[in-house]
C-alpha cells in the first residue's frame, strides 16, 4: 500500500476555548484538513478537556471537516457512542482503557465511525497485532498524553518506522498518525519515518498567523 496523503490534524487543545467556533474555521481556511479533539478525563489522564456537546455544537455550527476524536479515557465505550451520535468521524483510544479492545473497535465500526487504537510511547507495537486489520489508523503518541505543549520523545521515530514497515508488508490500508510536539523543525523526521497524519497543537495555536504555521508544517513533508 502506498503511504497516503499527508494530513494535519490541528488539536484545538491548544484553542483559545472563548472563541472555539471560530478558531476551527480558522484553522481549517488556513488548509487543516481535519480537526483533532482531545478528551481527556481526568482519571485515565491528568487533565480534563472536552467532551461530546462540545461536537456536536460544533457540527451544528456547520464544521463539516472531519473530527478526528482521540479519548484518553477509561472505561471507553459509553464515550464512543456519545461521541458517534455527537458527529464524529474517527474515534480513537488506548487499548488500556477498553474492557474489551475487540469490542470497542467492533462497536465504533457500527455506529458508523473509522476506529484507530493509540499507543503511548511506553506501549509496544506489538499490542496491534490482533487488531490491525480492523483498523482506519493507528496513532502513535510521541509524548505521555496529558497536556500540550510537550517536547517530541525522539525514540517515537524508529517505531514510526517500524510499525511503516508492518503495515506496507501487511498491505492494509491504514493510517499512521502522530501526536505530540510535532512542529516545523521535526516534521520532516516524523514524515521521512513513514507517518501520514501529524497532530499539532502548540505549533499551529501557539502562533499568530495560522497560513504561515500550517504553511511551515507542510513545507517540510517530504
Ligand atoms: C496530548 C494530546 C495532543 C496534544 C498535541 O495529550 O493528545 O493532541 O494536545 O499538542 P502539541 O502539538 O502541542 O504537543
Ligand atoms: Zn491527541
Amino acid at each position: 500500500m502506498p503511504k497516503q496523503s499527508n494530513i494535519i490534524a490541528p488539536s484545538i487543545l491548544s484553542a483559545d476555548f472563548s472563541k472555539l467556533g471560530e478558531e476551527v474555521r480558522e484553522v481549517l481556511s488556513a488548509g487543516a484538513e481535519w480537526i483533532h479533539f482531545d478528551v481527556m478525563d481526568n482519571h485515565f489522564v491528568p487533565n480534563l478537556t472536552i467532551g461530546p456537546m462540545v461536537c456536536q455544537s460544533l457540527r451544528k455550527s456547520g464544521i463539516d471537516c472531519p473530527i478526528d476524536v482521540h479519548l484518553m479515557v477509561e472505561p471507553v465505550d459509553d464515550l464512543i457512542k456519545m461521541f458517534a451520535d455527537a458527529g464524529a468521524t474517527s474515534i480513537t483510544f488506548h487499548p488500556e482503557a477498553s474492557i474489551n479492545t475487540e469490542k470497542s473497535i467492533q462497536l465504533i465500526k457500527d455506529l458508523g465511525c473509522k476506529p484507530g487504537l493509540v499507543l503511548n510511547p511506553d506501549v509496544s507495537l506489538k499490542t496491534l497485532k490482533p487488531y490491525l486489520e480492523e483498523l482506519y489508523m493507528v496513532l502513535l503518541m510521541s509524548v505521555f498524553p496529558g497536556f500540550g505543549g510537550q517536547e517530541f520523545i525522539p525514540e517515537t521515530i524508529p517505531k514510526i518506522a517500524s510499525l511503516r514497515k508492518i503495515i506496507d508488508e501487511k498491505q492494509e490500508d491504514i493510517r499512521l498518525e502522530v501526536d505530540g510536539g510535532i512542529k516545523e523543525s521535526n516534521i520532516f523526521d516524523v514524515a521521512s519515518a513513514g507517518a501520514d497524519t501529524f497532530v499539532a497543537g502548540s505549533a499551529i495555536f501557539n502562533k499568530s498567523s495560522y497560513v504561515d504555521a500550517i504553511k511551515d508544517l507542510k513545507d517540510n513533508f517530504n
